[in-house]
């Protein structure tokens, strides 16, 4: 009898961390190199939350919260949800977790029985599979294409949902595209879904504040809101308000939902820091200009990024609405030789060789579902990226 569960021999390692890991022992062996693997924002958190924090400590906010979060902070989330969503919610209706990641968990945790289907778009966010597949679920996978700005259509969704599907996982802005869907995208999706009254949605709306140019964000339930009953809308502050350390994500959504993830989160970490909690109240209620300052920063190396990658040979890189992600198509690489002599067969010796030849580290897009692709995050400095992109010019340009 194995000693580890079965259900872990269906997960696989993050490909994003193997990366980050890879370019690390190259740059202790002493390697130049840039890592474009990151899935965070290069910015420190604003003052005014650090300050929110220690005046939390210095209070003595320091013991056990509520398990679903301090009541401040549920009521920002419902504030929130009002003012930018125009979504309607209680308190109660609202549940804190350590990081977005645990809101997802949790939500699967609570909803899945063997055999139950979560149909996820390709390419995906590398977690989605692996939570579905540890809570005893079968993720579902609903195919994208370049053509369409990896977006999921109504058709392709049609096909994939059977009297098994109990969620289907929307992420817009998409990591790792960067696409995100207008209201018009978002109500396509909703008339299959209305045809469809027992799958769920969750919205994974984490990079809602980092969209470009004229682009309006926009979330389902505020799209259709008689899916309001069955979709969890799903945020956090990490990416918003470069709080990733402080693992704070949030959701809401219908009542029995709610109150199943507090019971589950009840046995497992008892609630979110209560420093962490009171950070985010600031994050939340406090001054925005911290993001509007970003946003244009991020659309300045995005539109830097798809440029120069659009003059690399071989390489088609699409313009993302959000997110601080691009993923290009590396399809006319393959089958090229590269400078170390060997075949590029795939997305993953495309990086591979990148990385070995000019020491870009970059994901490829078959870690991601859709490939072949790369994903480079470009929360990182306009110098790094443009060097990064150089290389990759010269890489490409190599490629006989
Ligand atoms: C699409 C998406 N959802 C959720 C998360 C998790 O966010 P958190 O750091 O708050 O757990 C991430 C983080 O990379 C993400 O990219």
């Amino acid at each position: 009898m194995a000693f580890i569960a079965d259900a872990l021999s269906r997960v696989k390692p993050s490909a994003t961390i193997a990366v980050s890991q890879k370019a690390r022992e190259l740059k202790a062996q002493g390697r130049d190199i840039i890592g474009l693997g990151a899935g965070e924002p290069d910015f420190d958190t604003p003052d005014n939350v650090k300050d929110a924090a220690i005046a939390a400590i210095k209070r003595g906010e320091t013991k056990y919260t509520p398990v679903s979060g301090i009541v401040p902070l549920r009521e920002a989330i419902v504030q929130k949800f009002k003012r930018e969503n125009n979504l309607d919610y209680k308190p109660e209706q609202t549940i804190v977790g350590t990081g977005g990641k645990q809101i997802l968990f949790n939500a699967f945790m609570a909803t899945m029985n063997p055999g139950d289907e979560v149909v996820i778009p390709t390419p995906y966010w590398v977690s989605y599979p692996e939570m579905v597949s540890i809570c005893g679920g079968t993720p579902v996978f609903a195919e994208t294409t370049i053509e369409n700005g990896f977006k999921l259509t109504a058709d392709v969704l049609e096909r994939a949902i059977t009297p098994k599907t109990k969620w289907l996982v929307m992420n817009s802005p998409s990591n790792p595209s960067g696409a995100a869907y207008t209201r018009d995208e978002l109500r396509a999706i909703a008339d299959v879904l209305l045809r469809h009254p027992h799958v769920w949605t969750l919205t994974d709306d984490m990079y809602e504040h980092l969209t470009y140019g004229d682009f309006v964000f926009t979330t389902l339930a505020e799209v259709e809101p008689a899916l309001y009953d069955r979709t969890l809308t799903m945020n956090g502050v990490s990416k918003a308000y470069a709080m990733t350390g402080w693992r704070i994500g949030y959701a809401a959504g219908p009542l029995p939902l709610i109150k199943a993830m507090d019971m589950i989160q009840g046995q497992q970490t008892s609630g979110a820091c209560s420093i962490a909690q009171w950070a985010a109240v600031e994050a939340l209620n406090g001054p925005q200009d911290f993001v509007t300052k970003n946003k244009a920063i991020f659309q300045s190396r995005r539109d830097l990024v798809v440029s120069m990658l659009n003059q690399a040979r071989h390489i088609n890189c699409p313009v993302p609405e959000g997110a601080f992600y691009v993923y290009p198509s590396c399809a006319g690489a393959i089958g090229k030789t590269a400078p170390s002599g060997r075949t590029i067969a795939n997305d993953e010796d495309f990086v591979s060789e990148l990385l070995q030849a000019e020491g870009v580290a970059v994901v490829h897009g078959s870690a991601f579902g859709l490939g072949p692709n790369f994903r480079i995050s470009y929360a990182t400095s306009e110098t790094a990226l443009e060097e990064a992109c150089n290389r990759i010019q010269r890489f490409t340009a190599s490629l006989d």
